[in-house]
């Protein structure tokens, strides 16, 4: 729904205007992006999605601030389209919680919030959410690999675990999701340290990891690609091989262009998709809200595992085959 503001507008004009065409420019929808920062090849994926669809051509007039993982800039960057009295706000919540405060202060203005990606999970003042079933994410990973290493022979599973941003839903859901299976069939969970979804952080997590548990792991699990780009880095520099056949088992999340072109070279061994291209969707939402209607609260993206021909197995979630995808050339051509 349009504010108010907006609609009396548009009114005058066409009264006080009759002979001629309200301009464009009336219909402008103005959005701010509180996007969480640019810190992964995920993250240039998702913000391009947004500038794409709401784009100037396409009828919006978009405010973007990347807020470079800062949850009190985040906060900030709300309030301040709150201040320039936008007709929609759209976050990309850095962490899940300390929101009602503010998505408070949006609803007291009367401006729609439409949360994706992540979740906020201590508060409900928002109109939709788009975006990944981390956890579902988080138990393909562990139920992928359960199935591979029965195939493979492998029967102890020492896990050296990359985190990503500590209390963001992305990391709290995959960890979540792995960690329950890696319970259920009793693996070893030697350490799990935070690279903050970054290169770098994925390569200084593991050269300690390196240097501490020497000889100790054969699976380690990145939270996302460019993570795992950096603790192959660390594991090329300490002489420990990877992927399949090798070492250690390298599992990966997001399953970006560079991600999948890892696969292809033998690198990672199984990679699980994180959809970025939310916006598409977002804008279905925002188009319902237009139109008076009450847009669903969930919508979730679709996602795809993805490996090698020799590394692809049948498992389940939850009693539900899950189906696998070939990388092939076509496939990281495809992918964003
Ligand atoms: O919230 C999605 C996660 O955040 C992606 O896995 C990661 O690449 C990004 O930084």
């Amino acid at each position: 729904m349009r504010k108010l503001s907006a609609i009396i507008v548009t009114a005058l004009a066409a009264a006080l205007l009759p002979a001629m065409a309200v301009s464009a420019s009336d219909d402008v929808i103005s959005i701010g992006f509180a996007q969480v920062g640019h810190e992964s090849d995920w993250r240039t994926a998702s913000t391009k999605s947004c500038q794409d669809v709401f784009s100037a051509e396409n009828g919006y007039d978009l405010s973007f601030v990347d807020c470079d993982n800062d949850e009190a800039a985040q906060k900030e960057a709300v309030r301040s389209f709150i201040e320039q009295d936008v007709d929609y706000i759209i976050i990309d919540p850095i962490i899940a919680t300390g929101w009602d405060t503010v998505l408070t202060e949006c609803e007291d203005a009367g401006i729609p919030v439409i949360v994706i990606d992540r979740t906020i999970d201590d508060s409900d003042k928002y109109a939709a959410w788009v975006g990944s079933n981390f956890k579902t994410e988080g138990l393909a990973a562990g139920e992928w690999l359960k199935a591979y290493a029965d195939k493979q022979g492998i029967e102890e599973l020492n896990v050296l675990t990359i985190s990503g941003s500590t209390g963001s839903s992305a990391q709290i859901g995959r960890s979540e999701g792995f960690n329950e299976v890696a319970e259920k069939y009793g693996w070893n969970l030697i350490d799990e340290q935070t690279g903050d979804f970054t290169e770098a952080g994925g390569q200084e997590v593991m050269e300690n990891y390196c240097k501490s548990y020497e000889g100790q792991f054969n699976v380690v699990v990145c939270q996302n690609d460019n993570e795992a780009f950096g603790a192959m880095t660390a594991m090329d520099n300490a002489g420990v091989t990877y992927g399949p056949g090798n070492d250690v088992i390298l599992i990966s999340y997001d399953a970006c262009t560079a991600g999948l072109e890892d696969v292809k070279a033998g690198k990672i061994t199984a990679d699980f998709e994180c959809n970025p291209l939310a916006a598409p969707f977002v804008e279905e939402v925002i188009k319902q809200i237009e139109a008076g209607e009450t847009p669903e609260k969930e919508v979730y993206m679709v996602e795809h595992w993805y490996a090698l021909e020799d590394q692809v197995v049948d498992f389940e979630i939850d009693g539900v085959a899950q189906e696998m995808t070939v990388v092939t050339d076509e496939v990281i051509e495809a992918q964003y």
